[in-house]
C-alpha cells in the first residue's frame, strides 16, 4: 500500500490542515472542494499557518514554499481523484452528504486508491458500507488545528482489512503524528466523548451555580489543566461542528450527552464562534485569537461537575473496551492538549467526591449522571 499522492476532501478548518501537514511529510496533495472561493480561503489559511511555523523557526521560508507549491486546489472532482493513492474525505458531518459524496467518488475514484474519512462522530462501518471497498475505508480523525495537535484516533471499521489500519498507523507516522487505536466504533471515539458533552455541562454550570463563562473557563484552564476554556475550545472548534457531532452522538447513544439548548440557539443564530466573529464570547476578527483567563477568576469557582461528568465519559470508555487507561491519558493529552493526566486530577480533587457529585446530579437530573461502574469500582 505505498501512498504517494493524497486527495483531500473538503477545504475546511481540518481538510486544510489536513493537506498542510501531508505536504509537509513531502506527500504531493491535491485539495477539492466544491467552490473556487472556499479553496481561496484554504490556501490563505495555510499560507498563514506556514507563516507562523517559519516565523517560530520551525521551517525555512525556502521550505514552506515548496510546501506550499505541493498542493494543488481543484474543483473538479475527477481530476481531483487522479492517480490518489489515498483519498482523506473532511466533509461536513452529515450522513446525507457523505452518501452523496462518496456515490460521486465512487464512480471516479481508481480501484488502487484507498479511502480515509476525518469524520469525528459518524459510524465508519456505516460509511464503509456505502463504498465500493470497505475493506479498504478506514477513519482517521485529527484534532484541530491538525498543524499542532499531535493525535490522530485511527478507527477501523467491522471490515476493516488490517493491511489498512497498518496502513494508517504508517502514514500518522510520517506525518509527525501519534496514532491511538480506537479498538471500537462508538459515538464519538476516544477524545470527542469526552469533549463535546463538556461543552453542554458546562452550559449547565452556568444555569446551575450561576457562574460565568470566563469564572467556568478560567477554573478548567488553571484547575483542570486544560490549555483552554471549554466555551472557548468550543467557539474555536466551532459551534457547527459541536452542534453537529451532537446530534449525532446523541441520536446512536442518548447516554453519551445530555443537550443544553444553548448549543442549538447559537448553532441556528449562525453564531458559530471565532470563524463568525461571535459564539460563546465575541471577537474582534475570524482569525486566532484568545479569550482571556485568568487564575484570580479561576479560584472563585469549583469546577468538580465538569471533571465528574469528564472523567464518567472516560471511565464509559474504559469500561466498554474501546481504549485502555494508558491510550486513553494519551489521547486526551495529544489531542486535547490536557497538561495533566484527567485520572491525576480525579485523585487531586478526591475520587469520592467526584462519585458523590455524581450521584448527587443522577439524582437531581437523572440517568446521564449515573456513574459508570469502572468509577465506583476506582481506588487511584
Ligand atoms: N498553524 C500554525 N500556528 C498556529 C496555528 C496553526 N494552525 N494555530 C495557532 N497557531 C499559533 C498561534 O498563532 C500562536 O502563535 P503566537 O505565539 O505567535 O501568538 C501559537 O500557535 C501558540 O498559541 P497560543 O500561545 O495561543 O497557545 P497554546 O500554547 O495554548 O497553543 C493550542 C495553542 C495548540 C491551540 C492549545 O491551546 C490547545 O491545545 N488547545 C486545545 C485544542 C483542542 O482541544 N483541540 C481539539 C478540539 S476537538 C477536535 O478537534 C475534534 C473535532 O472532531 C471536534
Amino acid at each position: 500500500m505505498a501512498i504517494n499522492k493524497i486527495t483531500v476532501l473538503g477545504s475546511g478548518v481540518m481538510g486544510h490542515g489536513i493537506a498542510q501537514v501531508s505536504a509537509m511529510a513531502g506527500y504531493t496533495v491535491t485539495l477539492r472542494d466544491i467552490e473556487q472561493s472556499f479553496l481561496d480561503k484554504a490556501m490563505e489559511r495555510i499560507r498563514w499557518s506556514l507563516n507562523k511555523l517559519v516565523e517560530k523557526q520551525k521551517l525555512s521560508q525556502q521550505d514552506a514554499d515548496a510546501i506550499f507549491a505541493h498542493i494543488t486546489p481543484k474543483v473538479d472532482l475527477k481530476e481531483a481523484l487522479r492517480d490518489a493513492d489515498l483519498l482523506i474525505e473532511a466533509v461536513p458531518e452529515d450522513m446525507n452528504l457523505k452518501k452523496k459524496v462518496y456515490a460521486e467518488i465512487d464512480s471516479l475514484a481508481e480501484q488502487k486508491t484507498l479511502y480515509a474519512s476525518n469524520t469525528s462522530t459518524l459510524p465508519i462501518t456505516d460509511m464503509a458500507a456505502l463504498t465500493s471497498r470497505p475493506d479498504r475505508f478506514i477513519g482517521l480523525h485529527f484534532f484541530n488545528p491538525p498543524q499542532l495537535m499531535p493525535l490522530v484516533e485511527v478507527i477501523p471499521g467491522n471490515r476493516t482489512n488490517s493491511d489498512m489500519v497498518e496502513m494508517a498507523m504508517g502514514f500518522c507516522k510520517k506525518v509527525g503524528k501519534q496514532p491511538v487505536l480506537c479498538q471500537k466504533d462508538v459515538p464519538g471515539f476516544i477524545v470527542n466523548r469526552v469533549f463535546i458533552p463538556l461543552v453542554h455541562e458546562a452550559a449547565y454550570c452556568m444555569d446551575r451555580d450561576g457562574a460565568k463563562m470566563t469564572q467556568i473557563d478560567s477554573a478548567v484552564k488553571f484547575r483542570l489543566s486544560f490549555p483552554m476554556g471549554i466555551f472557548e475550545l468550543a467557539d474555536y472548534t466551532g459551534l457547527d461542528v459541536i452542534h453537529k457531532a451532537t446530534v449525532e452522538m446523541h441520536m446512536r447513544d442518548t447516554k453519551v450527552i445530555n443537550p443544553h439548548p444553548a448549543i442549538k440557539k447559537l448553532f441556528e443564530e449562525k453564531s458559530l464562534g471565532q470563524k463568525t466573529g461571535k459564539g460563546f464570547y465575541e471577537y474582534k476578527g475570524d482569525k486566532y485569537e484568545r479569550v482571556s483567563l485568568t487564575e484570580e477568576e479561576a479560584a472563585t469557582y469549583d469546577p468538580i461537575k465538569i471533571l465528574a461528568v469528564a472523567a464518567n465519559n472516560a471511565a464509559w470508555l474504559i469500561t466498554k473496551g474501546v481504549c485502555g487507561r494508558e491510550d486513553l491519558e494519551k489521547a486526551l493529552r495529544l489531542g486535547m492538549g490536557l497538561r495533566k493526566e484527567l485520572f491525576a486530577t480525579v485523585q487531586e480533587f478526591g475520587a469520592k467526591r467526584v462519585l458523590d457529585t455524581l450521584k448527587e446530579l443522577a439524582a437531581k437530573h437523572g440517568a446521564f449522571y449515573e456513574p459508570d461502574p469502572y468509577l465506583v469500582n476506582y481506588r487511584g
